[in-house]
């Protein structure tokens, strides 16, 4: 694509080449990140996989599952360096536009109680609180719940 032409950032598919740069973010601001092998099953088993981008680089990433109607967000990453840029509200409106476009009627994903950041973007974006898994993620000592928030389309 010529340079004229190109957005300033644009969204594509994640690919198994690309997981090395998603791991180097990931490890970064997670203390329980995924692994490689998380993604790249994702991206064998067909998930929305998609890469936020621009000339800098990699800006963030999401896995979603989209299926009987049902959107799942299992994973919504901003580097550490790209936050607070309002580039976390432009990946998740990108992964609730896939949602639509496959016809699903909600979208769900599990948050842990303690991430106010991630609490106050999907809050801000229209998701609501409708259970809690319990210890459904690694902590140091102890397992931590899990909050399930729901955005009906
Ligand atoms: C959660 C995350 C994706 C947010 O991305 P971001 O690019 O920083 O978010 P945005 O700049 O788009 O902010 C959108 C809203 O989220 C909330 N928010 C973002 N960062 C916040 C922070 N550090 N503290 C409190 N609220 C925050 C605010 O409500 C913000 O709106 P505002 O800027 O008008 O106040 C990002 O912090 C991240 O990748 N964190 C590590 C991974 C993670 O926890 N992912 C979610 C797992 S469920």
């Amino acid at each position: 694509m010529s340079a004229l032409l190109r957005p300033s950032a644009w969204f594509e598919e994640m690919r198994e080449d690309d997981v090395p740069a998603v791991m180097a973010v990931e490890r970064r601001i997670y203390a329980f990140p995924w692994t490689g092998g998380n993604f790249r099953d994702s991206i064998h088993a067909g998930y929305a996989c998609r890469l936020y981008r621009d000339a800098e680089g990699l800006i963030g990433y999401s896995v979603a599952t989209v299926a009987a109607g049902e959107a799942h967000i299992l994973n919504l990453s901003v580097a550490a360096e790209r936050q607070r840029m309002g580039n976390g509200a432009r990946l998740l409106a990108h992964m609730i536009g896939l949602a639509r476009a496959q016809r699903a009627a909600s979208v769900f994903l599990e948050v842990r109680p303690s991430n106010e950041a991630a609490l106050n973007l999907y809050r801000g974006c229209g998701f609501r609180r409708i259970g809690m898994r319990r210890g459904y993620y690694p902590g140091a000592s102890v397992r931590e719940d899990a909050l399930v928030l729901a955005l009906e389309l």
